[in-house]
């Protein structure tokens, strides 16, 4: 049988952190294109509600899962429910991810163990559980950002856990491509998200980016799910082990506007 080198119709993908922000846009996105979604959320009930209604208004087959990132009885639900409903999973997308935004100098262990468990340490913990039902050809992708690479203002507790990400994503990657599981990150430039107003001089950051990428502009939510999309679909068969870049072009270009 021809399957069309983007088709991801009838997969199972579980997009943890997937009822607002980034991981809304990838879910709905998914969902749009014929995928059984499971959206994963910690607390934020609003969001999930509305992202139900809005999974209902546009037809998507989206479930929510409420499960603590944190906590092995979290990452165990997960797992439970993806695996009861369908018996396997055919794409992990981890984009949920938590972050303290100070300097160095006013983060603690205790800052840095939660920042660490949420964005790498759940991710490996549920990689490995979903492993053993993941068929041949299923993906694993996950979000990562400029902070793995470069030093960025009071980020030193996120993008530690990033760099830590995509180190690990390389790791799975190679060990992994021999079960045709493959496995790559997405790294985006600033989003226009809930994060934003957690950081101090928000508008400057953003006046910053726009200036700094060649583009001109915010990268939007969407082109990020379409890049996921990608990554989920037969046609990146031969990606593994990458970080994909969607910012417009900041990280290439030293140009000032
Ligand atoms: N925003 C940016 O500028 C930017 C830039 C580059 C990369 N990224 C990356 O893109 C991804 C999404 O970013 P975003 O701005 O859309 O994030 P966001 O709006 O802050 O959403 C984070 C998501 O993660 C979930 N989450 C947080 N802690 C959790 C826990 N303990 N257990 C389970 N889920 C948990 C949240 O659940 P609740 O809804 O229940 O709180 C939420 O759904 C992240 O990996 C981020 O690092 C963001």
């Amino acid at each position: 049988m021809n399957i069309a080198p983007f088709e991801i119709s009838g997969k199972v993908i579980l997009v943890t952190g997937g009822t607002r922000g980034l991981g809304r846009a990838i879910s709905l996105h998914l969902a749009s294109q014929g995928a059984l979604v499971f959206a994963g959320y910690f607390q934020n009930e609003e969001a999930a509600e509305e992202f139900r209604r809005t999974a209902i208004d546009k037809n998507c087959t989206c479930s929510t899962i409420k499960a603590n990132l944190m906590t092995g009885s979290g990452i165990q639900a997960l797992f439970d429910q993806v695996i009861s409903t369908y018996g396997r999973l055919d794409a992990l997308i981890y984009n949920a991810a938590t972050g303290v935004h100070k300097q160095l100098d006013a983060l603690t262990q205790r800052h840095l163990s939660i920042v660490w468990q949420v964005n790498v340490g759940a991710f490996f913990d549920l990689s490995l559980k979903f492993r053993q039902h993941m068929p041949a050809g299923s993906r694993i992708v996950a979000i990562s950002s400029e902070g793995a690479h470069r030093a960025v203002d009071q980020y030193g507790a996120i993008g530690s856990s990033k760099a830590a990400l995509e180190s690990l994503c390389r790791q799975m990657a190679a060990e992994w491509a021999h079960s045709g599981i493959t496995v790559n990150v997405v790294a985006p430039g600033l989003l226009q998200t809930g994060t934003l107003s957690a950081m101090e001089r928000a508008d400057a950051r953003v006046d910053h980016e726009i200036n700094a990428s060649p583009s001109g502009r915010l990268v939007q939510l969407d082109e990020v799910a379409h890049i996921v999309h990608f990554l989920c679909s037969r046609a990146s068969d031969g990606i593994i082990g990458q970080t994909i870049v969607v910012d417009g072009g900041k990280r290439i270009s030293s140009f000032v506007r």
